[in-house]
């Protein structure tokens, strides 16, 4: 059956916010782990399906027991000023993050359908309602007040056999009590968290933490304690409730760049242990891609039906060629095969198949996007990263010897730019920007990048680079002839 490419309309959203995934959901292995309770982190490079995941676990059917908690405009100001000083710097935050999780979770329980069948719903209630004035606070708002009241009605902590009288955020210095107190409040939240979700007969309550690294222009000292307060507060959480009281599941996504950069103690068992990186192989983005083709077209359509087979340069299959252009990312196919579209329609709106032309006019536009993804990516890290790339298109060839690029970078380097060549090709190489040259044991070679082969790893005496496929046309580099 011919399809014609208009039907298409799309390939969807380049982000899961605005894009109708769940639709087209594609389950995956991460899915099965955050669904049984054994992950409590996920890892992945922007674009890697973050928020889609988090869409699937808190906007499909019955999504009573699992909520999402965008970070997106969330004052870390506020938080910031809300330390334990009687915990260590790395650890300052954990105690403010359990007890935003505790009041999540309560107003998650309260919004349950049959909350109200049990007694201690109404103390919860009071307590929302006593502090923040609705059942069902902002996440902004929750570590704002000054002072947490408790009464008879609502919620009695006590530390050490002593009843809180209420709970003050601002301190006076050498007052080291802030975390006892906090701890002792959250712990009494969750107690009737847990006594109402067992008499409605609710076993899991889920929170899914997203756009952590929202509005991030600089990752300081204090963003990256309270990013470790908040992995360590979800961890501790959730190890404490487990599926024979009542599991609790608080889900941190974070961008593998921003995990890379921060360190903790315990941040080797997590990731070995609690932690998930999502990753997608050629095949799993073509079924992607097909997964849409079916739910726009509603009938079995894949992708060779919409592709003619003659080959590319190289020999290459176009798929193989647009995926080659990708960091194995799906916001970079779905934004290829858009530009795609574009193209093929403009050449005959009756188009049925792409073809190599349409291929090769799509990679301008979609050299620029994947330059703009990878600006958010790096500026965190490396603001002046741009000097590199003007380097790159400098030497002017897809690849290229250390030399011409340490020339090249030398002569283009600012004063704010504190990193050396050396320290620029090994965080070029990080982002996969470059891929540096392999030998084998045989005398013959191939080029190592991190987001295909992560195993590899940096090889600081390598001496020839090559430039992403991707970034050719922004680059404006020649492919070079071996
Ligand atoms: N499992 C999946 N099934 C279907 N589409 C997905 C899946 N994961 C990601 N996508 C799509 O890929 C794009 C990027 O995903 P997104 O969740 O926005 O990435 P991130 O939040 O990691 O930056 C979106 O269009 C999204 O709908
Ligand atoms: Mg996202």
């Amino acid at each position: 059956m011919t399809v014609h490419l208009r039907e298409i309309g799309s390939f969807g959203d380049v982000a899961a916010e605005d894009d109708a995934v769940l639709d087209y959901f594609l389950s995956t292995n991460v899915v099965g782990k955050i669904s049984d309770h054994s992950a409590m982190l996920v890892l992945g490079r922007k674009g890697t399906g973050k928020t889609a995941i988090v869409r699937y676990f808190t906007e499909s059917e019955d999504n009573s027991t699992a909520r999402s908690l965008n970070l997106r405009g969330y004052p870390w100001n506020v938080h910031s000023t809300r330390i334990d000083r009687g915990a260590s710097e790395i650890e300052a935050y954990v105690s403010s993050w359990r007890y935003l999780i505790a009041v999540q979770l309560c107003s998650l329980i309260l919004a349950h359908p049959n909350s109200s069948r049990s007694y201690k719903s109404e103390n919860l209630h009071n307590f929302l309602v006593d502090n923040y004035g609705d059942p069902q606070p902002e996440l902004a708002k929750v570590l704002r007040p000054q002072k947490i009241r408790f009464s008879k009605v609502s919620i009695t902590p006590s530390v050490m056999g002593n009843q809180l009288g209420g709970f003050e955020f601002e301190r006076k210095s050498g007052d080291y009590d802030f975390g006892l107190e906090l701890n002792a409040l959250s712990s009494a939240l969750m107690d009737a968290v847990c006594e109402v979700a067992h008499a409605i007969g609710v076993d899991s309550l889920g929170l899914h933490f997203d756009e952590l690294d929202q509005g991030l222009s600089r990752l300081d000292d204090k963003r990256k304690h309270m990013l470790i307060g908040l992995v360590i507060a979800a961890r501790d959480l959730k190890r404490q409730y487990t599926t024979d009281v009542l599991a609790i599941d608080p889900i941190v996504y974070l961008r593998t760049d921003i995990w890379d950069e921060i360190q903790f103690s315990d941040k080797n068992k997590i990731s070995e242990t609690l932690a998930i990186r999502l990753n997608w192989d050629g095949e799993e983005l073509k079924q992607l891609v097909e997964t849409r083709l079916r739910v726009k077209l509603g009938k079995t359509t894949n992708w060779d039906e919409i592709a003619t087979t003659d080959l590319m340069r190289g020999s290459q299959t176009k798929w193989n060629h647009i995926v080659s252009r990708t960091f194995l990312r799906p916001r970079d196919v779905i934004k290829f095969l858009n530009q795609l579209l574009v193209e093929a329609r403009q050449r005959d709106d009756d188009t049925v198949a792409f073809e190599n032309p349409d291929i090769i006019a799509a990679r301008d536009t979609y050299s620029s996007y994947l330059k703009s993804e990878l600006d958010d990516e790096v500026r965190p890290h490396w603001p002046e990263w741009e000097e590199a790339l003007q380097a790159i298109t400098a030497i002017g060839s897809q690849n290229f010897e250390k030399a011409e690029f340490e020339r090249e970078f030398n002569a283009r380097r600012s004063k704010s730019n504190l990193l050396s060549s050396q320290e620029a090709l090994a965080q070029l190489y990080r982002f996969s920007v470059l891929g540096y040259e392999r030998r084998s044991g045989y005398g013959g070679s191939s080029w190592a990048f991190a987001y295909t082969d992560p195993a590899a790893g940096w090889d600081s005496v390598a001496t020839r680079f090559k430039v992403h496929p991707g970034l050719k046309e922004y680059t404006k580099v020649r492919e070079s002839r071996t």
